[in-house]
């Protein structure tokens, strides 16, 4: 079934939060479909004061929480799981790590073949990278001789200078095609079907560019708050959270260049030209192009809504920002002129995340009863999350006398597949590593283009008391001043309108 090279996965940071909820999930799957290589182990690096059969403990108590056993498979697939017990600070220290893991190489026959995962705080980034050096860990050595990789989770860095020097810190040790980035929205099935859409169809192609694009609107909407995560939550915010990456690289993927094949280095390079045609945002102009948002207090469903000041561990005279959108242009042949819209932000009415092409209108309205000039526009609406799907908005004649016309959907959506279970977004990107396949891991190159084109947004915030940060209901849609980016390109897409108040579930 697999040709994974046999190998260790070194998760450090391996009885934290990432761990439990996102990691073993996905590789307790992986190994339920039988996708792991037959001679593996994973190996938690931590300070927590754990040994192999109480971190098994730990990550079983964590797997029904977050995934729900299978009892037989869950005893098996936790064996393969070890714990080294480790600050991996001093020379004496890693000399212990270097020998426990050489002790559980030689034990699992894994020869030297390794992945670590820095699951760690991003502060802990350098100092275990340095130390893995030390330890002759980042290369073939003579007592580990196999190959090795390095996963590092987002964020790198928190600007263009801190990213800048992450990313030299990285590739001093480590060569780039070592490095595998994890944005894990690459790992969305649907992500990767705007590139099936796209470039595996017919119909589509022809008409993704200028002459029959109007606008295009990328949403991704979440309906929880910041929760107990203000302590990071605050020095970063929607703009660094979620827009420099996650919407950054659907921007990606809805505009690039077909690439010649699909290999990493090809696919990585159209991603990379997409955000060297970036269009630098404009420093005079910046409010007309970027609106940025905070939630306030509110009642949802006679519950009370706290405002973003109000939650733990923010500050109450915080202007960080839990809501942004932005305007923006692609200045190259495919994309000129054409205006992209993103939005991002927390509490909203619900979780969605989704792709709006908006095409333009036809030349000359020959039915002139189509109920308006926006509806008459033909929409494709690719669907991340959740009711994972496509549909297409046409017009349609309503039955009956006369030439009235109505708009409806054609739909797609993957849960009608039967038999179709959708990986996570970490299960596939676990397995994309393991195979060596860095397709959908971000290069170092194209993070530092995605920092410097929302560089000028920070520089002001951070520069400008007076950059407004408008004030939304918590459980609203972010601040009624968004709807002005939009102006002239209609409203944007309130998907979901009939939720009931409290959220929940958004069909497509
Ligand atoms: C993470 C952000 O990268 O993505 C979180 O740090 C955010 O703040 C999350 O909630 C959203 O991911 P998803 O897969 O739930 O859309």
């Amino acid at each position: 079934m697999n040709s994974i090279e046999k190998h260790i996965l070194v998760i450090f940071g391996g009885s934290g939060d990432l761990t439990q909820r996102k990691l073993i999930p996905a590789l307790f799957d992986l190994y339920r479909k039988n996708m792991l290589p037959k001679i593996f182990a994973i190996v938690g690096v931590g300070r927590t004061d754990l040994d192999h059969e109480s971190y098994r403990e730990l990550l079983e108590a964590g797997l029904q929480k977050f995934h729900g056993v299978l009892p037989e498979q869950t005893t098996d697939f936790l064996k393969l799981c070890y714990y080294i017990h480790n600050d991996f600070q001093s020379h004496t220290t890693i000399e212990l790590f270097s020998q426990q893991l050489y002790e559980i190489d030689i034990k699992t026959q894994t020869k030297g073949n390794f992945i670590f995962y820095l699951s760690t705080p991003p502060s802990l980034y350098e100092p275990i990278v340095t130390n893995l050096g030390k330890a002759k860990l980042t290369g073939v050595s003579e007592k580990f001789p196999g190959w090795k990789r390095l996963i590092v989770e987002k964020p790198f860095g928190k600007d263009v200078a801190s990213a800048r020097k992450l990313q030299q810190h990285l590739i001093s040790h480590f060569d780039e095609e070592q490095i595998y980035r994890i944005d894990h929205y690459l790992g969305k099935e649907t992500a990767q079907n705007i590139l099936v859409t796209r470039f595996y169809n017919t119909i589509f192609e022809p008409l993704w560019n200028r002459n029959y694009i109007h606008h295009v609107e990328i949403t991704s909407a979440e309906q929880e708050g910041i929760g107990n995560r203000g302590g990071y939550y605050d020095s970063s915010g929607a703009l660094r959270d979620m827009l420099q990456n996650h919407l950054l690289q659907l921007v990606a993927l809805t505009a690039m260049e077909p690439p010649t094949n699909f290999n990493a280095d090809s696919i990585r390079n159209e991603v990379l030209k997409v955000f060297q045609s970036l269009r630098p945002l404009n420093l005079e102009n910046l409010k007309k192009q970027v609106v940025r948002g905070q939630y306030t207090q509110s009642h949802v469903g006679g519950n009370l809504k706290k405002a973003y000041t109000e939650e733990l561990d923010i500050p109450a005279n915080s202007r960080t920002e839990s809501y942004v959108a932005l305007k923006f242009f692609i200045d190259n042949w495919r994309w000129g002129g054409v205006p992209f819209f993103i939005r991002t932000g927390k509490n909203l009415p619900t979780r969605v995340t989704e792709i709006v092409i908006t095409f333009k209108s036809i030349p000359h309205p020959v039915f002139v009863k189509t109920a308006s000039t926006q509806e008459s526009k033909n929409q494709l609406i690719i669907r991340i999350q959740p009711d994972e799907g496509i549909a297409f908005r046409f017009g349609v004649k309503i039955p009956g006398i006369g030439f009235d016309v109505e708009t409806t959907n054609m739909n797609f959506k993957y849960a009608q597949k039967e038999g179709v279970e959708l990986p996570s977004a970490y299960e596939r990107l676990l397995h994309d590593c393991m195979q060596g396949d860095a397709s959908l891991f971000t290069r170092g190159d194209a993070v530092d283009l995605a920092w410097q084109f929302v560089q000028p947004i920070l520089d002001e915030w951070e520069s400008n008391p007076d950059f407004p940060l408008f004030g939304y209901p918590a459980g609203s849609w972010g601040p009624k001043e968004a709807s002005d980016l939009k102006i002239g390109y209609g409203e944007w897409r309130y998907p979901c309108k009939n939720l009931n108040s409290d959220g929940g579930y958004c069909e497509l």
